[in-house]
């Protein structure tokens, strides 16, 4: 039996609870925030969830009726930020967090198939999202899922350097 088989993935709706969310991303970027880096997922507010989760298309994955897993699609026209990000055909994603008891399991993989699947029909040529340049197991992450180092950022309000990654889906 595979852990991921009674897990549903569907859209956030709005009976969904902005606040369940939040403790998802604080459980899920917790080591991250150990580890030294200050991702805003790790410490943000229910209103910057909101607002973040405004910006995009924002996806779940619920088990019993929990939220599980998160991931954000900002579309093209969405998209700033940098100049990769600000490219008219570059959808991007942010906020992904899997529940760190599930991490590991492909809940991750399975929510980035359906990300590539969903930018690519919205018309984007590419995929990026960012992380910070010292997260080396997530760059290997993306980078095993065929994203390539494209640009160097320093956003407002974190206390790293970030890395632009990106992935073809033409
Ligand atoms: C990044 C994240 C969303 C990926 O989701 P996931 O469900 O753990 O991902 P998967 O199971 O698809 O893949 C995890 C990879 O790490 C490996 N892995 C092994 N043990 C693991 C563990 N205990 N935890 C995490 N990953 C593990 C897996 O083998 C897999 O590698 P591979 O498939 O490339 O060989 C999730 O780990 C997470 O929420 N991390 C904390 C928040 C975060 O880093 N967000 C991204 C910020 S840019």
């Amino acid at each position: 039996v595979s852990p991921l088989d009674d897990i549903v993935i569907r859209r956030l709706n709005p009976s969904d609870s902005f606040t369940e969310l939040t403790e998802l991303l604080h459980r899920a970027y917790a080591p991250l925030a150990a580890m030294g880096f200050r991702f805003f997922a790790s410490h943000q507010d229910v209103e910057t969830t909101i607002s973040r989760c405004k910006k995009g298309e924002t996806f779940v994955a619920t088990s019993g009726g929990r939220l599980v897993a998160t991931v954000t699609l900002r579309l093209p026209e969405s998209t700033r930020d940098c100049t990769w990000y600000d490219r008219d055909d570059v959808a991007s994603f942010g906020q992904f967090a899997v529940e760190p008891e599930l991490q590991g399991s492909g809940l991750g993989s399975k929510l980035m198939s359906m990300l590539e699947d969903r930018a690519k029909q919205t018309g984007a040529a590419e995929l990026a999202c960012d992380t910070a340049e010292g997260a080396t197991h997530l760059i290997d992450y993306y980078t095993r899922r065929g994203y390539r180092l494209v640009d160097t950022a320093q956003w407002e309000g974190v206390n790293y350097r970030s890395v632009i990654l990106s992935k073809s889906l033409t």
